[in-house]
């Protein structure tokens, strides 16, 4: 299965993908993950990213395509994928579209996730994430404690530097201006499924997989 979770900041994407790519089998493939990766290395991409990500900004599209180019070319994709956080620009979506056309993809999911801007600026805030195993996290979840619930690591949590207020309102706005028509994009090729992800995180997966198995059996 071959699934696109789309949403503004915040509003879930990794969290979910996490859980498909798990139960699914597929891998989860984000680019704010590849990028922050490449930070940590201090390879020339993550140098270049570091600066463009801290002020909320989208890294140039070429950079992105060739990433994404490599990645779904992998073997492990061959029976499905999560993509999360990718595409971002129209440029990004006419790109993916080629591709899916070289690679003979002709059958994904979009998923939209969708949150008011109030409930994004809470979640962001409050968001951590363990820099051993990427799982993330509700500050309110893991106060007082130290170790990593999902690998235990010890004084692993830390706060993603895009995540203060300033640049989050930034991020949302680059979302509502450059990322959301991505979305008419594809509803005029492929089906789009809206999902309410306000409701609680295990809420929202079962509403993905239920509306996921409704579509495969029709
Ligand atoms: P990226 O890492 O992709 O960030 P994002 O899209 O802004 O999304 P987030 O990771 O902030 O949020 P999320 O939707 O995954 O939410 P999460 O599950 O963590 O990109 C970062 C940067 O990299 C970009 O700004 C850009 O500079 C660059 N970049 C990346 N891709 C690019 C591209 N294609 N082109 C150009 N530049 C690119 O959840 C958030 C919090 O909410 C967590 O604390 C979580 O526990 C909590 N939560 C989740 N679900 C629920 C729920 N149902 N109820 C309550 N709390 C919940």
């Amino acid at each position: 299965m071959r699934i696109i979770l789309f949403g503004s900041p915040g509003v879930g994407k990794g969290t979910q993908a996490k859980i498909l790519s798990t139960q699914l089998s597929i891998p989860h493939i984000s680019t704010g993950d590849i990028l922050r990766e490449a930070v940590i290395q201090q390879t020339s991409l993550g140098m270049k990213a570091k600066e463009i990500m801290d002020a909320g900004e989208l890294v140039p599209d070429e950079v992105m395509v060739g990433i994404i180019k490599d990645r779904l070319s992998n073997p492990d994709c061959h029976k499905g994928f999560i993509l999360d956080g990718f595409p971002r620009t129209i440029k990004q979506a006419e790109a993916l579209n080629k591709l899916f056309i070289e690679l003979r993809i002709n059958d994904f999911f979009l998923i939209s996730l969708e949150v008011n801007e109030d409930e994004i600026i809470r979640r962001l805030t409050n968001r951590r994430a363990c820099k051993v195993c990427n799982n993330i996290f509700n500050y309110h979840d893991i106060e007082g404690s130290d170790t990593c619930p999902s690998c235990g690591s010890v004084n692993s949590f830390y706060h993603r530097d895009d995540d203060r207020e300033d640049v989050i309102r930034k991020r949302l706005s680059v979302f509502q201006s450059t990322t959301k028509p991505v979305l008419e994009y594809f509803a005029d090729k492929q089906y789009v499924i809206r999902i309410d992800a306000l409701e609680t995180i295990d809420n929202v997966t079962a509403t993905i997989v239920k509306r996921l198995t409704e579509l495969k059996v029709n």
